[in-house]
């Protein structure tokens, strides 16, 4: 079964009069454990197609199912549990929380969640060595270089365990030797813990490290 589903996904922003169409008729299948980048150029549609999927946004038309299950009529209650028990988020800009240590921002989800600090320490030290940051633990983010930073946000979108990680464009603050090392250690988690990874880029440099490619342009999938 498909872990995610798009049929006929329109969405339409409006502003004042003018209708800006920002995804037109997008069906999509995703199964469980890919690595799969959407790539298309700035306006495309990426972060709309990332927030249609993190129910962070609503399509004008068309299903979206998850596990075949129609998502997009749920609830604003049921929507926050889906998003706490199945989605991770990864950003551009990291949006780390400055005055916690790599150790607090990691953990924040799950006290979040109401699991006690102990366990939530040991989980993010664990998730924390996956991105091989051990050593950055007790760092705060204006301490850390832009990749480190990413790595904390990745271990931090881990750390409930989601069934998805939905990262938009992840690396565009980043040079091209630490993009390339970010990919990979998504790649190696998505390989390791079998979460399936959806990531948006514009960077044609990073086409090669990629499983699959969802190529975007004017809110229609070309490739
Ligand atoms: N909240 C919004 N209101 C109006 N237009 C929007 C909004 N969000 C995105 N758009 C428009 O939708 C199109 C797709 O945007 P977006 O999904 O952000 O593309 P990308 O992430 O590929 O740059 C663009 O034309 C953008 O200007
Ligand atoms: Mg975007």
């Amino acid at each position: 079964m498909n872990l995610i589903e798009m049929k006929n996904i329109i969405k339409d922003y409006y502003l004042g009069e003018t209708i800006v169409q920002a995804l037109r008729g997008i069906d999509l299948k995703i199964e469980k454990e890919e690595f799969t980048a959407i790539w298309g150029p700035s306006g495309s549609g990426k972060t709309t197609l990332l927030n249609l999927i993190g129910t962070i946004d609503e399509p004008s038309s068309g299903d979206l199912y998850f596990n075949g299950d129609k998502i997009n009529n749920i609830t604003d209650n049921n929507k926050s549990e889906f998003r706490n028990n199945e989605i991770g988020f990864i950003f551009q800009t990291f949006n780390l929380i400055p005055v916690l240590s790599a150790l607090e921002n990691v953990m924040l989800p799950l006290q979040i969640m109401g699991v006690s600090a102990s366990k939530a320490k040991k989980e993010a030290f664990m998730r924390l060595s996956d991105v091989e940051l051990e050593q950055y633990v007790n760092s705060r983010p204006d301490k850390m270089s832009g990749g480190q930073r990413q790595r904390v946000a990745i271990a931090r979108a881990l750390i409930t365990n989601p069934s998805i990680v939905l990262a938009d464009e992840p690396t565009a603050n980043l040079d091209s030797k630490t993009s390339n090392s970010i990919i990979e250690i998504m790649k190696k988690i998505n390989k390791k813990d079998k979460t399936t990874f959806i990531f948006s880029t514009h960077d044609q440099r990073l086409l090669d490290q990629m499983d699959r490619l969802i190529q975007l342009e004017d809110g229609r999938i070309t490739e």
